[in-house]
């Protein structure tokens, strides 16, 4: 029972961590634009690079990341000593995805968690997270449409994790991200398919 109590705490702090909308905080500090206001209005690094403030968006990118990868590896590590069960770490982690899109602190309006799904990945294995992040870099490279390049990482990490580690407790929450991830794109995909998406790097109207 005291168990099972760690692991329900363990997943609402990761939700609460996620929560942190880490593009309207880090752009409110350094007197930017709300990336709501501008650009595709989604609270992410990408958006946050439509600015024009590379820093910003880095800075994004590593907080979204982080809110992430820190709850998974804290779980990995303190896990067992409180009984937690194989597949909790990747549970909480799927909780700290969800908060980056339904923050409570930020009215359930969040973004699209991209970066965030990157911090859990490298979290529950470093090379299933290399091997996403590296099918990301390459459609970026080649198409320079972020949105694709999220869209093609969101379907293979699924794969990847089959392919190396088979079927285990870990794949539910990765497949369930993914299916997620994959849905708050569909403004995207629709841009995408018509050519309106905009290219990495584009700078928005509007935005300061
Ligand atoms: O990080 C989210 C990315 O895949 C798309 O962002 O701003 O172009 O909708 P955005």
């Amino acid at each position: 029972m005291q168990d099972a109590l760690f692991s329900v705490a363990a997943i609402i702090a990761g939700y609460l961590f996620g929560s942190l909308s880490f593009a309207v905080i880090i752009s409110r500090m350094m007197g930017l634009s709300d990336p709501r206001s501008y650009g595709s209005g989604n609270p992410g690094a990408t958006n946050v690079l439509r600015s024009g403030n590379k820093a910003a968006a880095i800075l994004t990118l590593l907080f979204d990341a982080l809110k992430g990868y820190v709850p998974v590896v804290l779980v990995h590590h303190y896990g067992p000593a409180y009984g937690m069960e194989e597949g909790t770490a990747a549970l909480v982690g799927l909780a700290a995805f969800i908060g980056h899109l339904w923050p409570v602190f930020f009215r359930f309006q969040g973004g699209k968690g991209v970066a965030t799904a990157a911090g859990v990945l490298l979290a529950i294995n470093p090379w299933l997270g290399l091997a996403t992040l590296l099918t990301w870099i390459i459609i970026a490279y080649f198409f320079r449409y972020s949105s694709l390049a999220s869209l093609s990482a969101a379907v293979f990490a699924p794969f990847y994790q089959m392919l190396i580690w088979g079927v285990g407790p870990e794949l539910i929450a990765i497949v369930l991200m993914s299916l997620l991830l994959i849905w708050r794109h569909e403004a995207n995909i629709r841009k995408l398919m018509a050519g309106t998406e905009s290219k990495l790097g584009q700078k928005a109207a509007g935005a300061a």
